[in-house]
C-alpha cells in the first residue's frame, strides 16, 4: 500500500530519541526551534504552542472585540474549530470558495462582510493560496478594523511572491502535527504580524505552562501508534471497520480526545527537539518534493493537468498533489484503495462546515478534489503508478 501521508516520523523517531537522550541541553530545544522558525519565516513574533488551535487562545484572549462579533469564515474548513469559535463569543459566518485555490471566494467574503465582521480567517487548503494581496487589499478597503488570520495549517513551505504564507496577515497559524509538512508530533505556532497587539500576548504566552513530560510521552507513544497503522497493511483493516458509523464516531471520538480541552501550553521541549531537527532537513526535502511533482505532471493526462486547482503557487504546493476530477471522489478513493493507492481513508481533513445550497463552490469542492501522496520518501517509479491509476479511473 502507498501511504496517503508522509509518514517518515515512523523511521526517524527512533534515532531522534536516541540524540534527544544523549543531548545534554534539552531545555533550549523551544528557543532553538523558535529561531529556527523566525528565520524560516521572516518573523520575529512566533509562538510555540501545544498546537495549531491552541492560536485562537492567544488572539482572542488579547484582541478586543465585542462579544456577537462575526468571524468570516471558508465553509470547506475543519469543521471541530468553529465550536471554538463560539466559545469565544464569535459568530461565525461562512463563506463559499475559490474552486481555483479552494481559499476564500473574496466576492463572497465582500458580501458578507457586516458592521459586525471583526475577523476573517483566510484559508491556504493544501499549501496552495490564491491572489493573498489582492484579498487583504479589498477586504480592508472595505473594513479597515478586520483583522486577518492566516491558516496555514497545510502550508508550511508554500509561498506567495516568494514569501512565506502566513506574513500578509494580520495573524497566522501553523500546525506541526504528525503529518504535516513540518512535523513535531503534535503542536503548533502563532505568527503575529499585528504590532499593535504584541505586547499583551507576549505577556499572556509567558504564563502558559509547558506540556507535561507525562503529556509529551503520551503523545508519542500515540502517534507512533499511528504512523504504524498508517504504515502496514492494519490500515486496511482500519479502513473496513470505518465503513460501520458507530465505530467511526468512536474511533474519530478517541482521536480527537486530546485535543478536546485545547489547552493553553507551550511546545515541550522534546517535541521541539524533533522540529528542529526536521526544520534542519526541511529544504532538502522541499526540493525532493519538487522533483516527485514534476514526475507527475509527466505522467498525468492532460485532461487532469489542466483542471487541477493551481491557485497563485501551483508549482510549489508540497502537502498533496490536488486534483479535480468529474467523478465522485468517494469513488475514485475507493477505486485507488482496492489497487494499493491510500488517497483518503475518509476525508478526514476537510469538512463542509454546513450543508446548504448557497455555497455551491465548497460543495462541488468537496465532492470532486482529491489528494494524491506527495512527500520526500515517494519514490518516482510509485508516482508514475500512481499516475497511471489515476489517468484510467479518472476516464
Ligand atoms: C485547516 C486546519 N486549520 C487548523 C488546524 C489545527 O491544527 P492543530 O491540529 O495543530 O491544532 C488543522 C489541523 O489539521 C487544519 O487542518
Amino acid at each position: 500500500m502507498i501511504p496517503r501521508r508522509d509518514i517518515s516520523l515512523y523511521n526517524n523517531l527512533a534515532p531522534i530519541i536516541v540524540d534527544w537522550i544523549k543531548d545534554k541541553k534539552k531545555k533550549v530545544y523551544p528557543e532553538k526551534f523558535r529561531a529556527g522558525l523566525q528565520e524560516y519565516l521572516s518573523s520575529e513574533n512566533i509562538f510555540l504552542l501545544g498546537g495549531g488551535r491552541q492560536s485562537f487562545h492567544l488572539i482572542f484572549d488579547n484582541v478586543p472585540y465585542e462579544s456577537g462579533s462575526e468571524i468570516i469564515v471558508p465553509n470547506y474548513y475543519l469543521k471541530v474549530l468553529i465550536p471554538i469559535f463560539k466559545s469565544k463569543g464569535l459568530v461565525p459566518v461562512f463563506c463559499d470558495i475559490d474552486e481555483n485555490n479552494l481559499s476564500n471566494d473574496l466576492e463572497d467574503v465582500l458580501e458578507k462582510i457586516s458592521e459586525d465582521t471583526r475577523f476573517i480567517i483566510l484559508s491556504h487548503m493544501f499549501g496552495i493560496c490564491g491572489d493573498v494581496d489582492d484579498f487583504i487589499a479589498k477586504v480592508k478597503d472595505k473594513k479597515e478594523d478586520i483583522l486577518i488570520i492566516e491558516d496555514c495549517a497545510h502550508s508550511f513551505g508554500s509561498e506567495y511572491e516568494n514569501k512565506s504564507l502566513g506574513i500578509f496577515g494580520d495573524f497566522a497559524l501553523f500546525s506541526f502535527n504528525y503529518i504535516k509538512t513540518l512535523k513535531t508530533l503534535e503542536g503548533g505556532a502563532l505568527l503575529v504580524g499585528k504590532k499593535e497587539y504584541l505586547k499583551k500576548i507576549e505577556k499572556d504566552y509567558s504564563g502558559y505552562e509547558e506540556m507535561k513530560k507525562r503529556e509529551t510521552l503520551k503523545k508519542v507513544f500515540y502517534y507512533y501508534f499511528l504512523l504504524l497503522v498508517l504504515k502496514t497493511p492494519i490500515i486496511r483493516l482500519l479502513k473496513f471497520f470505518l465503513k460501520n458509523k458507530k465505530i467511526k464516531k468512536t474511533i474519530k471520538k478517541i482521536h480527537n480526545s486530546h485535543k478536546k480541552n485545547w489547552k493553553k501550553e507551550k511546545l515541550s521541549p522534546f517535541l521541539s527537539f524533533i522540529g528542529n531537527t526536521e526544520l534542519k532537513s526541511f529544504e532538502e526535502r522541499q526540493q525532493k518534493i519538487k522533483n516527485k511533482l514534476e514526475t507527475y505532471e509527466v505522467n498525468l493526462s492532460k485532461k487532469l493537468l489542466d483542471e487541477r486547482p493551481s491557485g497563485m503557487n501551483s508549482e510549489y504546493s508540497n502537502y498533496f498533489l490536488i486534483l479535480k476530477t468529474d467523478k465522485d471522489s468517494k469513488i475514485i478513493s475507493k477505486k485507488m484503495f482496492s489497487e494499493g493507492v491510500d488517497i483518503a481513508i475518509e476525508d478526514e481533513i476537510m469538512d463542509l462546515c454546513v450543508e446548504d445550497k448557497n455555497f455551491k463552490k465548497a460543495e462541488s469542492v468537496y465532492d470532486s478534489i482529491i489528494q494524491l501522496p506527495l512527500y520526500c520518501g515517494l519514490k518516482n517509479k510509485e508516482v508514475k503508478k500512481i499516475a497511471e491509476k489515476i489517468n484510467k479511473i479518472s476516464r
